[in-house]
């Protein structure tokens, strides 16, 4: 058991003596130490692969922002390259991905390939007692429509496409990376991982009709199963666009929802009977101290519920960030008593 488990005891619905707060990409390019650190290796991808220094890169935010969690350095496409789908990480483009869009041409997912990543955090755990670890991996949407579209899109057109003209097809392409996404999660917890997150950031772009029929059946195997399996580990289930899908959301087995900041918090919870995180929206940082402040105790002030809140932002944090605010962001979080 960590010695700060305050982020567990809010998922578990715990009494806590404050909110509990980490930020996604809280190890990140904002941060002039991971730039010092992502120098040491020509992409990025090398640095996923490297269990000493992406061990490093996870423990940065304990030490330099004071947060509440870890989240293993990595990246929701890592896994990917295991079933033979190229990746790349251009540098200041993004991921590319190829695939010829054959499900013959993917290969069986062998956990042991991404051995790397329980490896790293099995170090973490090593390096520390401090802060519970949290695993993760995109969810199955997610991931395909990256494999998809072949990189980041705006608009999911080939995905778009793929699942209306070849229904078929796309549900078995989601039936396989369920599948990939089950056994590489297991393999984390088995390796230590605390809790495990699942990002599914691009449901935003679906009509509610698809996610109910193309979306949600698979996240919720993969989090039902991941139950079954691992009763004590909490799974906390990100999507974007969450006020369209959230009563979808919270029939999921996942004991917690990242939402947003398209969801009303308050509303939310009183609701649900789900544990919540987030959804201060990321762009905040952009602006001065005193907005920063103003919105960050007016959403924890309208936090309805003295636990089972995690405090997080609605979406990741960006690279041109100044990590100042960002630190005084955690610590007004930290600053804040829940009465
Ligand atoms: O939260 C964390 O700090 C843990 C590590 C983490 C990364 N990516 C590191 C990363 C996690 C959990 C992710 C998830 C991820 N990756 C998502 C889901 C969450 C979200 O943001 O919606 C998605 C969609 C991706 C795909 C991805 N990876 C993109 C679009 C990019 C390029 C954009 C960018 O910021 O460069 C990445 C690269 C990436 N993943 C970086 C980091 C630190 C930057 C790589 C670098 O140092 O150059």
């Amino acid at each position: 058991m960590p010695r700060n488990d305050l982020f567990l005891r809010a998922l578990r619905n715990e009494p806590v003596e404050r909110f509990p707060v980490w930020l996604m990409r809280q190890a990140g390019r904002y941060m002039p130490e991971y730039r010092k650190l992502r120098a040491l290796k020509p992409s990025f991808l090398d640095l996923c692969k490297d269990p000493e220094l992406a061990a490093r890169i996870t423990l940065l935010p304990l030490e330099l922002l004071g947060v509440d969690a870890l989240i293993l350095f990595s990246d929701i496409l890592v896994p990917l390259e295991a079933i033979g789908v190229k990746l790349t990480f251009a540098e200041g483009e993004g991921p590319k991905l190829f695939w010829d869009g054959k499900l013959s041409s993917l290969k069986p997912f062998d956990p042991k390939e991404t051995g790397f990543v329980y490896e790293t955090i099995r170090r973490v755990k090593e390096l520390q007692d401090e802060l519970p670890v949290i695993g993760f991996a995109g969810a199955p949407f997610t991931l395909a429509s990256y494999m998809i579209e072949g990189g980041s899109s705006r608009e999911f057109l080939k995905t778009k496409r793929f699942m209306w003209e070849r229904p078929k097809e796309f549900k078995r392409l989601m039936d396989l990376l369920t599948e990939v996404v089950l056994a590489y999660l297991s393999e984390q917890v088995k390796a230590g991982a605390d809790a495990l997150q699942i990002f599914d950031s691009w449901s935003l772009y679906l009509s509610v009709e698809d996610y109910e029929e193309l979306v949600y059946p698979f996240v919720n195997y993969l989090t039902a199963e991941l139950k079954e399996r691992f009763p004590e580990t909490p799974v906390i289930y990100f999507f974007r666009g969450s006020a369209a899908f959230l009563e979808a959301a919270a029939d999921l087995r996942a004991d917690a929802l990242s939402v947003d900041w398209s969801v009303s918090l308050p509303e939310a919870m009183r609701l649900y009977d789900k544990v919540f995180q987030g959804n201060l929206e990321p762009s905040v940082l952009y602006s001065t101290h005193e907005v920063i402040k103003e919105k960050t105790l007016s959403l924890l002030k309208s936090v309805p519920r003295r636990t089972g809140f995690v405090f997080n932002l609605g979406h990741g944090l960006a690279p041109d960030m100044e990590f100042e605010k960002v630190k005084y962001l955690v610590e007004l979080v930290k600053g804040f008593r829940p009465g």
